[in-house]
């Protein structure tokens, strides 16, 4: 409920932001998989946006990579449809494509045939000295897992991936990784060997867009800007953290992807955890990557292992009525689309709170978001023999999206000449607040590559660490030992005997479609 009168002020600092982004490197970013999905729906849209904002370097190419043979006005034509359909401002404004559409070019062939990736070169060379972009390049790997040995090899092998030192100077040559990092621990073990093998580990920015969201970098910055926060951010205050990403969408047209993926892989291995890490991480010893990287990278080592013996009464997983019967999906399919689990973190600050994570697809409402559950009232004076209001415990929400923003919910007098409480819920959105559209996360995460700042892409460690607390999750629901598949109904909260995790220790989720202090 908006209550009308409510007065939110925003107070700018004077002096210079604690980070200004400086300016990405000219650049030519060659994308393979340039026609697929992602490429479609996010990563065009994301460069159009930054071309149209004057975000991009002003020397700037990209070469597109496609198995099927494409001219470079045919693939114009094609991004331009994706544009329409998927583009954050529309409709496109035509100087603003005319701008951008020239600096796009194609080339294709088959990964295994060498000749392809000299032709690459030679393309790549024309555009260096046609836009300026001074030979820097960024390779995107939008392209399933199973292509990277050969994308890598093939790269190399022409010369055009580089190892780069410490003390590197001049070209550089940068590779982006899409999720999922690798199925398991072990093939996330042989995956990094593969990577090092060719290049150093600044070299590599493993991708995952939650980082990129303004709301989950605002996690840290809130926590650490407000001190009231830091004395109750822990075991003597907080009761609980939830922590939910709800979709509306089912598997759309991914079937065949998200049948061999499952919900654990494709949304908790990586966003999840890595919102986690960002609620229950210790304050860095500066904003710089490695100290953020490194207080994240502690949290991922103290997950309490959950052993397969564990993972009946600490996970519950479901599956989508239907779901069998999307395209690509195998019948009989036992993959799952929604995990509810319970993880502790074995820290000081954390010892004892648990954090309940959930996930799924074809749920009542697209929603994400964190919330920080304090403790009751050390006592009630609002329960007397004869009459009692029920206090709801104070909650902070981050709300992830839609609606970005932060709510606090706390209990307050009704006015009135008796004793009647009410739950109160201060709630700020943030592009209301800040008069700004909040930009779509590959719009922060595109040049923070080009200018080789890897704070928001996850480091090799604490992908294996999330991996190895994943792994034997994974591996007794998969061998069946992990508790039953439970249906449920599309556009429902879940199944039911996902209520039985936070139930058995007092405790429920926030239902969907409630907002927190709303
Ligand atoms: C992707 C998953 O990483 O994240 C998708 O592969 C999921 O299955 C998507 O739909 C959710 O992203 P967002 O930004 O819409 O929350």
């Amino acid at each position: 409920m908006t209550v009308e009168g409510l007065h939110i002020e925003t107070h700018p600092h004077p002096g210079e932001p604690v980070v200004r982004a400086p300016r990405p490197d000219p650049c030519a970013m060659v994308l393979f998989g340039a026609t697929g999905d992602l490429a479609q729906r996010k990563l065009f849209p994301a460069l159009y946006e930054l071309s149209r904002s004057h975000l991009l370097p002003e020397h700037f190419a990209l070469l597109a990579f496609s198995r099927s043979p494409l001219d470079d006005e045919g693939f114009r034509r094609q991004v331009r449809e994706g544009l329409e359909r998927h583009a954050r401002s529309r409709p496109i404004v035509e100087a603003e494509w005319e701008r951008f559409a020239p600096r796009i070019a194609c080339v294709s062939g088959h990964t295994d045939d060498p000749a392809v990736f000299a032709r690459l070169r030679e393309k790549l060379e024309a555009l260096h000295a046609r836009f300026g972009t001074r030979g820097n390049q960024l390779y995107y790997l939008s392209t399933p897992a199973s292509t990277f040995p050969e994308l890598l090899s093939g790269l190399a092998g022409a010369g055009l991936l580089p190892r780069e030192g410490p003390e590197h100077q001049g070209p550089w040559h940068r590779l982006i990784i899409e999720k999922p990092f690798g199925r398991d621990l072990e093939s996330a073990r042989a995956l990094n060997r593969a990577l090092w093998e060719t290049l150093d580990e600044r070299q590599i920015f493993r991708i995952d867009h939650y980082l990129g969201k303004e709301t989950v970098q605002n996690i840290l910055a809130f926590r650490l800007a407000n001190a009231i926060l830091e004395p109750l951010w822990n075991r003597q205050h907080v009761d609980h953290v939830e922590i939910t990403a709800a979709e509306t969408l089912g598997v759309e047209g991914r079937g065949r992807f998200y049948d061999e993926t499952g919900v654990i892989r494709d949304m908790v291995q990586n966003h999840l955890l890595q919102v986690l890490s960002l609620c229950a991480m210790e304050p860095p010893v500066s904003l710089g990557a490695e100290d953020i990287r490194d207080e994240k990278n502690k949290v991922f080592r103290a997950l309490r292992p959950i052993t397969a013996r564990e993972v009946a009464s600490a996970v519950v997983q479901g599956q989508y009525e239907g779901y069998a019967s999307e395209p690509g999906v195998t019948p009989g399919s036992r993959t799952a689309t929604y995990v509810a689990m319970k993880l502790m973190v074995d820290t000081w600050r954390w010892k004892g709170v648990p954090f309940y994570l959930r996930a799924g697809k074809r749920l009542a409402r697209r929603v994400t978001e964190v919330s920080v559950h304090f403790r009751s009232a050390p006592y009630s004076l609002f329960c007397t023999r004869t009459a009692c209001q029920r206090l709801e415990p104070n909650v902070l929400t981050f709300r992830i999206q839609p609606e970005e923003g932060i709510a606090l919910r706390f209990e307050s007098k009704v006015p009135g000449e008796g004793v009647e409480m009410a739950g109160v819920s201060m709630d700020f959105g943030y592009a209301d607040t800040f008069h700004k559209p909040i930009p779509e996360a590959y719009e922060r995460l595109l040049p923070d590559c080009m200018r080789g700042d890897a704070t928001l892409f996850a480091r090799a460690d604490s992908v294996e660490q999330a991996w190895a607390f994943i792994t034997p999750i994974l591996e007794a629901l998969e061998s069946g030992a992990g508790g039953p598949l439970h249906p449920y109904r599309e556009g429902s909260a879940g199944p039911e005997a996902a209520a039985a995790l936070p139930a058995k220790d007092g405790r429920r989720w926030t239902p969907l479609g409630e907002r927190r202090g709303a």
